[in-house]
This record gives C-alpha cells, sequence and structure tokens, in this order.
C-alpha cells in the first residue's frame, strides 16, 4: 500500500526551534520525529511512501534517502510554493498507481492502528475514512460529527464554544480512494479540511470516521513537542519502551558519574558526559555529546547534541537545541532556546523566554 506524508509546512508556530531543523526532524527522545512515522507505516505494512516536501526540507532527504533502512521506499515530491494539505497530495497522484491509500499529516504522534482503519475503509466501501480523537479542549482543532454508524455528517474547522457539539477531532490520517484528488486542481494551493471534504461530503460521498482513544500528539508548538518527550518517557505510547527497569538509558561512550543523582525517566544519548553531584528530575533527554557540568540540575528538559551546561547551572522545563552553551551558575526556566547560543556565566534567563538562534546572552 502506498501513503502520502505531508512534511512540507513551515513549522511557524514551533519558532525558533524549526529555524534550522524541520518539524519533521526535531530530535524526539533523540530520534528525529519523521522516523517513529515511517516506522510505524512500515509495522502495518505499507512499504511505498511518497514524502511531500518543500524545497526548504533537504535535511529530511539526506536522512531518511530512499528509506531502504526503515524496510520502505520513499519517493519524494517538492513544492516550489507550498500548495496546502490537499494540493500536495494532488502533486503526488503519479505515484499513488490509482489505489486506496493513506494521507497523513507529517507532524503527528500516534499509536493509531492503521491496519485497522484500512480494513474498516474496505469493508464500509467509503471514498475516505478519516481518523478521529477526543481532545479536551476541541477549539483550536476541525471537529466533525458522525451519525450512530459512524458516517460523518459534518465538518467545522476551529469552532467557538457555543459551537462545540462534539469532542472529536480530525486526527490528521486519512484513508482514500485515488478519485477523491479528480476534484483537487493541480498545482493550487487547496485544502482537505476545507476545500475537499465538506464539498464531497455534501455531494453524498461516502465519508467515514474511524474513531480511536490511543495516544496522539502533534508537535505544532514547543509545548507540545515538550509533552511528546515527556509522554514518551513516562510510557504513554506503545512505540518507546525502556529495555533496563530503571528507567534510564544510557548512550555509547557516556559517562555519568557515581555521584551524579538521577532519578529517571531519563535518556542520555552517545558520548554524553554528567559530572560529579548532577542532578535530574522528572523526564530528561540528553542529545549525543552533550555534556552536564558537576552540580548542574537538569529538571523536565529536552537537551538537543552538543550542548554544554556548566556546572552549578539550573534548567527546568526547558528545550535547548544543538551546539549550545549554558555558562557556569546560569538559570534557565521555562525557556525555548534554539541552536548555537550561549548564556553566559551567572545569568538569570527570564522564565518563559525564547531565543533565536546563534545569539549571545547575558
Ligand atoms: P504552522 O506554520 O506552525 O502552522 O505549521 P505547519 O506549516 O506545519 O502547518 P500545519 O501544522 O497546519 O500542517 C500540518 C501538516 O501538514 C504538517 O506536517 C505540515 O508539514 C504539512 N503541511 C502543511 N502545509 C503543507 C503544504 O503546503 N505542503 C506540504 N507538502 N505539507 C504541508
Amino acid at each position: 500500500m502506498n501513503a502520502v506524508i505531508l512534511v512540507g509546512g513551515l513549522g511557524t508556530r514551533l519558532r525558533p526551534l524549526s529555524i534550522n531543523t524541520p518539524k519533521s526532524m526535531m530530535p524526539v527522545v533523540n530520534i528525529p520525529f519523521i522516523e517513529y512515522v515511517i516506522r510505524r507505516l512500515s509495522r502495518h505494512n505499507i512499504k511505498h511512501i511518497v514524502m511531500a516536501i518543500s524545497h526548504l526540507a533537504q535535511p529530511i532527504k539526506n536522512y531518511i534517502g530512499d528509506g531502504r533502512r526503515f524496510g520502505v521506499s520513499i519517493t519524494y515530491t517538492v513544492e516550489d510554493t507550498a500548495l496546502g494539505t490537499a494540493g500536495a497530495v494532488k502533486n503526488a497522484e503519479q505515484y499513488l498507481d490509482g489505489e486506496t491509500f493513506v494521507a497523513l499529516n507529517g507532524d503527528i504522534f500516534t499509536d493509531l492502528d492503521i491496519s485497522a482503519m484500512v480494513a474498516l475503509h474496505k469493508r464500509r466501501k467509503a471514498k475516505i475514512t478519516i481518523a478521529l480523537i477526543p481532545v479536551e479542549d476541541p477549539t483550536f482543532y476541525g471537529l466533525v460529527e458522525t451519525d450512530d454508524k459512524g458516517r460523518i455528517t459534518r465538518f467545522l474547522e476551529k469552532p467557538s464554544r457555543e459551537q462545540i457539539t462534539t469532542n472529536m477531532i480530525n486526527a490528521g490520517t486519512y484513508i482514500m480512494e485515488t478519485d477523491v484528488l479528480n476534484s483537487i486542481p493541480a498545482q493550487t494551493m487547496f485544502s482537505f479540511e476545507k476545500e475537499v471534504f465538506p464539498p464531497l461530503l455534501q455531494k453524498g460521498e461516502p465519508i467515514y470516521a474511524f474513531p480511536s482513544s490511543c495516544y496522539w500528539m502533534d508537535i505544532g508548538t514547543p509545548q507540545k513537542y515538550h509533552q511528546l518527550n515527556r509522554d514518551l518517557l513516562n510510557g504513554e505510547s506503545n512505540q518507546f519502551n525502556f529495555t533496563a527497569n530503571t528507567r534510564i538509558s544510557s548512550g555509547k561512550n557516556s559517562n555519568t558519574h557515581r555521584t551524579a543523582e538521577i532519578t529517571g525517566p531519563a535518556v542520555i544519548g552517545d558520548n554524553c558526559t554528567i559530572g560529579q553531584k548532577a542532578v535530574f528530575n522528572g523526564a530528561v533527554v540528553i542529545g549525543s555529546g552533550s555534556t552536564i557540568g558537576d552540580g548542574a540540575i537538569v529538571e523536565d528538559s529536552v537537551i538537543w547534541q552538543n550542548v554544554e551546561i556548566e556546572k552549578g547551572a539550573i534548567i527546568k522545563r526547558s528545550i535547548i537545541a544543538d551546539n549550545c552553551l549554558i555558562g557556569s551558575k546560569s538559570t534557565i526556566v521555562d525557556a525555548v532556546i534554539s541552536d548555537n547560543v550561549t548564556i553566559t556565566a551567572d545569568y538569570n534567563l527570564k522564565a518563559g523566554s525564547k531565543i533565536w538562534p546563534d545569539k549571545t546572552i547575558g
């Protein structure tokens, strides 16, 4: 079976993390996000994947290549200007062989059972099947109403509080017949949610829901990206398991001083050094090549690669991207720090700061 993954968005809400790193290459527990998505499709026997990328997405191509090492084959379609969710899939039509296919937003981490979803789609002879998941606050999402047989009756994009009639939202995974693409103009910005699904529903096409309450998280914002890392470390998804029952995993050539206090859950990448009496509290991820100095405290934070946190620094509820230097005894709380940033020693960064790449602060 074929799939199209949409990975050509700008990721503006994820800034400043997404300035130098495409959303799909964000490290999630030290593995680029897109790798989880591809491996999951492969496990569901989806072996040919079209990656709908933009011209900014060379790092994705460099990392994924032809897909062989993930057990799939990959084709890339590149958009000169963004074509929107439907326009991007239309652009991939020639690679879909006229067969039922899966389309998915490339920024969603989920345990959704795609095989069961495909089976339901075929049993119902649906034109489109849309995965739905429940959320607490649906106002930021596209709501989907269904009848008692699971057939979709109405779409409601980003509703106001008074309009909310369901907490089931579009989970960004679709099974489709290729003739759906006939209603989409070529090389034109076009949206499934706004311009394809509602008119097809009006025409009476069979569009069904596949509701699920499995793990689901989009990484659209730094907060959600952080939450996904936390959730995986806390065992919320079946796609991540600690092998050691201590819930602490340490990569090759990493050295944690025997006096360091790591309560876990924590994942430490390769070639890291954790100094004397360093303390980790809560869910902590440390990327490869990073150093945590003596007596530094890292709490509920995600640190990317080649970051140096000098002795006595305190990092809480923060994300620190590649190649940053945090000076000794500095304090970083609720911050999002992009790549190549230096925070000088003894500096108390204002809580909630977002720091753009290549800056020196202090
Ligand atoms: P924001 O700029 O923060 O809204 O992020 P985004 O650009 O990624 O948009 P959004 O979160 O709505 O996109 C959902 C998914 O669709 C993401 O995986 C995007 O990469 C993808 N996507 C959005 N627009 C396009 C597009 O024009 N072309 C392609 N190929 N993918 C897109």
